[in-house]
């Protein structure tokens, strides 16, 4: 595994963590991690062992405090957007890929961190978990795709809300707005419960779990016709031997044993 300054890389049973490592900066998204977030991500698109990834924060206080405020008052009109882009490439990268992603949100995720964590496919927050898009306190607005994401995830009027307030949110009216799957005690419980999910989705066949990606991000595409997307799904995974694996399992009255062809 590649060395890094700015997050950290465990591997447990087919499970990567990635943990935001910049703790005493409440573990605020510089470009040099961001940088590192990406090599770490595509690794994961390369790497078939890898059955489901985690990201998380260093420490208890906060799972990412937002895009470091330091390089972000440097930004002007020219260079702002390539900033946006970028940040919003590797966030996309995280979205789309075909293993499970789930965020483990141990205290603030606030701006690019309530970004980050929207980008996974799921979110797992501890009890002292807080979320919110502050950046209206700074004179921007999200960059890295957090007005669009959380419009998904919140609906129009709480995302507007939101946004013009600056407001933070507890875990539980997160969880009630639906933007966090589990509310879990602390850390240890929702890593507990991440690598549960993660291990059930590992029973199942990847190259389905990897279409359900691309297929339920096809609803939030408008270039993209979500139900040609699933057919074109349905129809890929009926030509896998999983699939054949799947349905001759249920017959029998076996486990399947999915191998990913
Ligand atoms: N960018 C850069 N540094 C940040 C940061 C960010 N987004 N968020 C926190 N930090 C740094 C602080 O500057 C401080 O560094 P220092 O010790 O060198 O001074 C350290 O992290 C601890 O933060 P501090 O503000 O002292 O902690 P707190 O408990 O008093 O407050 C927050 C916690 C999260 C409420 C506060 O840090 C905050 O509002 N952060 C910015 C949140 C934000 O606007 N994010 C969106 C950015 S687009």
């Amino acid at each position: 595994m590649a060395d890094f300054e700015n997050i950290k890389l465990t591997e447990n049973g087919g499970v990567l963590t990635i943990t935001i490592n910049r703790e005493d900066k409440l573990n605020a998204l510089n470009q040099a991690t961001l940088a590192e977030l990406k090599t770490a991500i595509q690794g994961v698109y390369d790497d078939h062992d890898i059955k489901g990834v985690i990201i998380t924060g260093a420490g208890e206080k906060a799972f990412v405090a937002g895009a470091d405020i330091k390089e972000l008052s440097g930004l002007n009109e020219m260079n702002a957007r390539k900033f946006a882009e970028s940040g919003q490439e590797i966030f996309e990268l995280i979205e789309n890929c075909h293993s499970p992603v789930i965020a483990v949100v141990n205290g603030f995720a606030l701006g690019g961190g309530c970004e980050l964590a929207m980008a996974c496919h799921m979110r797992i927050a501890t009890t002292n978990a807080k979320f919110g898009q502050p950046e209206v306190n700074l004179g921007i607005v999200p960059g890295y795709g957090g007005t669009q994401r959380l419009t998904q995830h919140v609906g129009k009027g709480k995302s507007f809300e939101l946004q013009m307030t600056g407001d933070m949110i507890g875990a539980d009216e997160a969880k009630s707005l639906r933007l966090v799957n589990y509310v879990e005690a602390d850390k240890e419980a929702a890593t507990a419960k991440a690598n549960e999910i993660l291990a059930k989705v590992a029973t199942k066949a990847p190259i389905a779990i990897g279409l359900v990606v691309d297929c339920v991000n096809s609803v939030f595409n408008s270039d993209e016709n979500g139900y040609q997307t699933e057919a074109n799904a349905f129809a890929r995974c009926a030509g896998t031997s999983d699939f054949k694996e799947g349905t001759d399992a249920f017959l029998a009255k076996r486990k399947a044993d999915f191998k990913g062809e």
